[in-house]
């Protein structure tokens, strides 16, 4: 038996996805447990592509069991489109996904406030996903969050939607200038979307302890990553949960011997969408590069990613905040045609040279990449399967990332396909 997390390390879009659905072969159960739809995991089986949002991308297997754990949060619209949309796929959802009753519900007064946030904010958005990710968390927190479980109770749903209508329709219209919103509308749009989720809804950490008791294998995926993580990443450019492997705990309702291992994705570069620092990003051709060769435009929103070397800080960084006890490297056939290939190992701020990620918006404004040199490969990696098969100069890049990041690396994604992968370690 082994449960194994496996979570973004750098700023998302690592290629979570591929790995979770490759590796969902040998699990039993495949849970995600923190974020929403403002996540995008793609998954390519042969030239089929299917895009995840909320639902583990282990549901391309049938016979596993998927979850979506209580530190998820749901807009129950975006669930059910995402249900039809697989089901049109020829992909059986039914019997297979279990969504905690304790999720909190996005509401429509959650995606009215992050887009009115975010255009009051100007030049110091976030540049968030206007999903409602961060109004609902906050509403977590503040403790009147609608879950799962008040939805199906109309009358307890009813009162807190009437009181919290109450409190965000003042901030709508007094602040924001924009219309009130309807309870009754609301109401009877929730209650249907109610009605149809009722299948799902379930115990999902009773699930998961008696799954574990029995022996099964448990596959926890992370969405978004470290670094926007909101307690070890670039707060406050941050999404508002725990991405980290603390948060797969919470938010699968699982204890400390629910876990045995934490494989971190990152990217042979470093992507990442949205505001906030960003110490090794490329604002000229190489970055373009990155950008065309990966295809590196987001899953979710379709904005272009930013691009940048690869950054050993980040890394470590990661490795520590996670006690990673494996790395998986995607897309190391994007970096094929470059004839030199550079890591950043550390920061010049002035006179100092730094070895961690600082915490100073001020310090991360100032930074310089400190950069090593390696030669590139300059021929295809595309689909390679085997250490053997890779270039010398390939094998040597990747030598030279496990002795920065002090972690030994598992498995190389080659290319976005399930079977375009080295697999040295499975890890579960
Ligand atoms: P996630 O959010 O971490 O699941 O990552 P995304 O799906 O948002 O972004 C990763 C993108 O890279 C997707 O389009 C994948 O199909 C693609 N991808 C994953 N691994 C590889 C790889 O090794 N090589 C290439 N070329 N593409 C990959
Ligand atoms: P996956 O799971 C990359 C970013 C947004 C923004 C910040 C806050 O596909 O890796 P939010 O809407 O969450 O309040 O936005 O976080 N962001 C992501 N970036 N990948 C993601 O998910 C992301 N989910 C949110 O761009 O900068
Ligand atoms: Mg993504």
């Amino acid at each position: 038996m082994s449960n194994l997390v496996i979570l973004g390390a750098q700023w998302g879009d690592e290629g979570k996805g591929k790995i979770v659905d490759l590796l969902s072969e040998d699990a039993d159960v495949v849970v995600r447990y923190q974020g929403g739809h403002n996540a995008g995991h793609t998954v390519k089986v042969g030239d089929v592509q299917t895009i995840l949002h909320l639902i583990p991308s282990g549901i391309l297997h049938p016979g596993k069991m998927c979850i979506i754990g209580q530190g998820v949060v749901v807009d129950p619209k975006a669930l059910l489109d995402e249900i039809a949309y697989l089901e049109e796929k020829g992909i059986q959802v039914a019997g297979q996904l279990l969504v905690s009753e304790r999720a909190n519900l996005i509401m429509p007064y959650h995606r009215a406030i992050d887009k009115s946030n975010e255009s009051h904010r100007g030049e110091k958005k976030i540049g968030t996903t206007g999903r409602g990710i961060g109004p609902c968390y906050a509403d977590k927190m503040s403790r009147i969050g609608i879950r799962l479980c008040d939805l199906l109770e109309t009358e307890l749903f009813a009162e807190r939607l009437a009181d919290n209508l109450q409190n965000f329709n003042y901030i709508l219209s007094k602040l924001y200038n924009l219309p009130e919103l309807k309870f009754n509308d609301i109401f009877n749009e929730y209650q249907e979307y109610g009605r149809q989720l009722q299948q799902y809804v379930a115990d999902t950490s009773l699930y998961l302890a008696d799954a574990l008791a029995a022996g099964k294998n448990v596959l926890y995926e992370g969405a978004q990553g470290t670094m926007l993580d909101v307690d070890n990443g670039t707060y406050p450019y941050v999404t508002s949960s725990s991405c980290c492997v603390g948060g797969s705990l919470t938010g699968s309702g699982v204890g400390i011997r629910g876990v045995d291992n934490a494989l971190g994705i990152m990217k042979a570069y470093t992507t990442r969408v949205g505001e906030g620092p960003f110490p090794t990003e490329l604002l000229e051709s190489t970055g373009e590069f990155l950008r065309k060769e990966g295809n590196e435009y987001g899953a979710t929103t379709g904005r272009p990613r930013r691009c940048g070397w690869f950054d050993a800080v980040v890394g470590r960084y990661a490795v520590r905040t996670n006690s990673l006890t494996g790395v998986c490297i995607t897309k190391l056939d994007v970096l094929d045609k470059l004839p030199v290939i550079k890591i950043c190992t550390g920061y010049r701020v002035g006179d100092e040279l730094l070895h961690e990620f600082p915490a100073s918006l001020t310090k991360l404004r100032k930074v310089e990449p400190v950069y090593e040199e390696m030669p590139g490969w300059q021929c295809s990696t595309v689909g390679t399967q085997s250490e053997a098969d890779l270039p010398a100069a390939a094998r040597t890049y990747l030598a030279r990332l496990e002795e920065l990041l002090q972690c030994p690396i598992t498995i190389v994604s080659t290319g976005p396909k399930r079977d375009q992968t080295y697999i040295k370690t499975k890890m579960i």
